[in-house]
């Protein structure tokens, strides 16, 4: 794709400037392509012009749909970024009329995976073509390189990945821009990214409640041990901005920002999503469900002033020296080595399951800069899942090693968690996950012999022998 083309049309058309659609658009430009953008509301598509500066020479404001399909070079490729569901699905039927059958659309919002798979199944048989890629990075990524990951036909992929490519986040110079497979492949691997986000800012949220509630420590302080651990195993974008908000003062009381921050979180569902899928595929991510359950009993707060008003608070001060800082960081590395090991397993549960190519390797590469969970630990995950795409995480060498040094500081705040009465939710499962992962004799014995008892479902022997059914009686 050359930078000027011949017709001076523009190489690119985007639909959808809110915050998202436009930093996307200013990226697009900034990074020397001619783009053409469209927005339902005309003065916001020529306030959003007038306001590019010098990017504006190579933006194209228009009026309508038509104009903007006519502005764009062919074979046009035209970027929607609208909310997910059915305004999607309408900007598709608005445009089909307009486009050739080799135009392409590209749906850059969070779409739930299955929709695009649909979409794409309609567009082989209707046309026009149509990738769904996962964005991700917030507004700062959308505007200086978010992370993507594309799904839909691979040639598609190939002619549009130069501009995605260009306006990715670099990772020590490479771009942060992945084809992920087929259909929805690259918005399923969005999901569980979001998954993945709403684990580790769980657990986070977890350690800050040890700290504030257990230990006693005010938001500066707990900055200051974010802003620590930040410089370690730890290093990442969320431990990063938690450090940030921390240390903010509300202008209007003087207290910390945290402080007057109602605890009751929203969500837009793209973890509920991940964790569906989880159970349908069987790859459970219980660290990722734990997170999913954390929001929604944080948005029933009258439920949980009734319930403290029945049987107390249950956080109570720790006594002193009961959990050290230290075991506190190395919890929380054991819990983020766990909720991504889950997170990887589905992906690749994922690709076997729909045919999908999921590169392991290359989905810890594209997550390392430009997205919301980038960190310092995906570049070790990228190293691991390249030696074995098929070992589940917590079985490569280096993150082994990291959970035998780590796993028992995680059970040890479970544990004076549990005392306390501080609910470590994600934390927990993630060590139940971890617990079940490493036991050889399980006790799924006991289910299959109830299972045999009440329905004659049968069982199999340890010891490979004849029978089937227990010695039940009159009473299976
Ligand atoms: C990203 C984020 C983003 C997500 C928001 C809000 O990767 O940039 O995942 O896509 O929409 O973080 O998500 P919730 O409202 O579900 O918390």
């Amino acid at each position: 794709m050359t930078e000027e083309n011949t017709e001076g049309r523009a190489q690119i058309g985007l639909i959808g400037l809110g915050t998202m659609g436009s930093m996307l658009a200013l990226n697009i430009a900034e990074k020397g392509f001619a783009i053409a953008v469209w927005n339902r509301t005309t003065t916001v598509t020529h306030a959003f012009a007038a306001g590019a500066g010098e990017l504006a020479a190579k933006i194209t404001p228009t009026d309508s749909l038509a104009d903007l399909v006519a502005a764009i070079a062919r074979p046009r490729a035209i970027i929607l970024m609208v909310p997910a569901g059915q305004v999607v699905d309408d900007e598709i039927a608005a445009l089909r009329p307009l486009l050739d059958k080799d135009d392409l659309i590209i749906d850059a919002g969070n779409a739930l995976f299955s929709d695009t798979n649909r979409r794409a199944a309609d567009a082989a048989i209707q046309g026009p073509r149509f990738l769904g890629i996962g964005v991700s990075g917030g507004e700062e990524g959308a505007r200086h390189g978010p992370s993507i990951m594309g799904g839909g036909v691979r040639a598609d992929w190939d002619r549009v990945e130069p501009i995605l490519s260009a306006i990715s986040a670099k990772y020590q110079g490479i771009p942060c821009a992945t084809y992920m497979g087929e259909a929805g492949a690259g918005h399923f691997v969005k999901s569980v990214h979001n998954g993945i986000e709403y684990a580790d800012m769980q657990m986070i949220a977890e350690v800050y409640g040890v700290m504030r509630d257990g230990m006693g420590m005010d938001a500066v302080a707990i900055s200051g041990v974010y802003d620590g651990w930040n410089k370690g195993v730890l290093q990442s974008y969320l431990i990063e901005i938690s450090a940030a908000v921390a240390a903010a003062i509300d202008p209007k009381t003087g207290s910390a920002m945290l402080d007057v921050i109602l605890d009751r979180a929203g969500q837009k569902g793209t973890g509920r999503w991940t964790i569906i899928e989880a159970q349908q595929l069987a790859a459970p991510v219980p660290a990722i469900e734990a997170a999913v359950l954390a929001r929604n009993l944080s948005a029933r707060l009258d439920e949980r002033r009734a319930g403290e008003a029945v049987f107390g608070a249950a956080p109570v001060k720790m006594a002193v020296g009961t959990i050290d800082l230290t075991t506190l960081e190395q919890a929380l590395i054991a819990g983020k080595i766990l909720c991504y090991a889950q997170g990887f397993a589905l992906i690749g549960a994922a690709g076997r399951e729909f045919g999908w190519a999921m590169p392991l390797p290359d989905i810890a590469r594209v997550w390392r800069e430009g997205c919301i969970i980038r960190s310092g630990m995906l570049n070790d995950m990228a190293t691991a899942l390249t030696d074995d795409p098929n070992r589940n995480l917590m079985l490569a060498p280096f993150f082994a090693d990291l959970l035998k040094q780590t796993h028992g500081a995680l059970r040890k705040v479970v544990a004076a968690a549990a005392l306390n009465g501080l609910p470590v939710p994600a934390l927990a499962s993630g060590l139940a996950w971890f617990d079940m992962m490493r036991t050889e004799r399980s006790t799924a014995n006991m289910i299959q012999a109830q299972r045999d008892f009440f329905g004659a479902h049968g069982f199999e022997r340890m010891d490979g022998g004849e029978g089937k059914h227990g010695p039940w009686g009159s009473h299976g």
